[in-house]
């Protein structure tokens, strides 16, 4: 991989998966598990970073929300007068997203390849860990340069991920992570590995918790270093920060050091050129 990233670690299992293999299998998964989750992503409300997204940039802007599920934050911004799009995988996400709001665009499409004009939003925003359901370094790289492409210049770009570093109370849920990682490579070596191959580092299976009766979800949790260096593969790093959520609240994109501990953490980057 170019990046150098995640590769090396992903190699285990790509011995016994393809790339190809895997992606189509968390991809066939994600599209069960979010179109059983429709009704928790187009009613729950605006989280405090997402209203600062929109007050402190988004009045006249014209946003893209990428990953935007069953329309719950397209609602929200076009209930206060602002100008958005929605894109997203699913298609029963997408058909929801359109009843739940008509005063948007929304195009069923995946992030890594996005049937948008260059440089057509001021704002692309990808929320609420919508980049961690891409299951391959392929596509978080893809992902990315699209982003990057369709933001405007002036414009900027957002995409908020899951932290593999978070601690959680005492400690426990990076204890529990690393445990359930070393467990899986032991399990296999226990096999012979013969069966069960692990499932690449930091990614994750859970039980669904948005809506009962949900299939499981994925995610891949990302690390500071790992999202620098998809933003380097991206060719978009030297406009890139990964920042804390806190930073982001105040305004002031302050790198964040590569053992954050929070939940989550954002990659923001702004386009040079434009009026701004
Ligand atoms: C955690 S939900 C977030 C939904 C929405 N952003 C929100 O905050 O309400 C993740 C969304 O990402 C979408 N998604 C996953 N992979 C995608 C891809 N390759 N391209 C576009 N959307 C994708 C899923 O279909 C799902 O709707």
């Amino acid at each position: 991989m170019k990046g150098g990233i995640d590769m090396a670690r992903s190699r285990t299992l790509e011995r016994h998966l393809s790339d190809d293999g895997y992606g189509l299998m968390i991809r066939a998964l994600n599209e069960l598990h979010y179109a059983g989750e429709t009704s928790f992503y187009s009613t729950a409300s605006l989280r405090p970073c997402e209203k600062h997204l929109f007050d402190r940039y988004g009045h006249d802007a014209r946003i893209l929300d990428v990953g935007c599920g069953a329309g719950r934050v397209t609602k929200a911004i076009t209930e206060r007068g602002g100008r958005i799009t929605g894109v997203d995988i699913n298609p029963t996400a997408i058909d929801v997203a359109r009843q739940t709001c008509q005063d948007a665009d929304f195009v069923c499409a995946s992030m890594t390849d996005l049937p948008l004009p260059d440089a057509s939003f001021d704002q692309v925003w990808c929320l609420r860990f919508s980049f961690n359901a891409l299951p391959t370094v392929v596509e978080r790289i893809n992902t990315l340069a699209e982003l990057w492409r369709v933001c405007a210049p002036g414009g900027s770009m957002f995409v908020e991920v899951f932290n593999w570093h978070h601690r959680g109370r005492f400690g426990l849920v990076r204890i529990a992570n690393l445990l359930d990682q070393y467990a899986r490579v032991l399990r296999w070596h226990g096999e012979g590995k013969q069966r069960s191959a692990p499932i690449p580092a930091r990614d994750i299976l859970y039980l669904a918790n948005k809506a009962e009766g949900a299939a499981p979800g994925f995610a891949h949790l990302t690390t500071v270093r790992e999202m620098q260096q998809l933003g380097a593969a991206a060719k978009l790093d030297r406009y890139a920060t990964v920042i804390s959520e806190e930073s982001l609240l105040a305004g002031t994109r302050t790198p964040i050091r590569p053992r954050h501990s929070g939940y989550s953490m954002w990659l923001a980057a702004t386009k040079p050129g434009g009026l701004s």
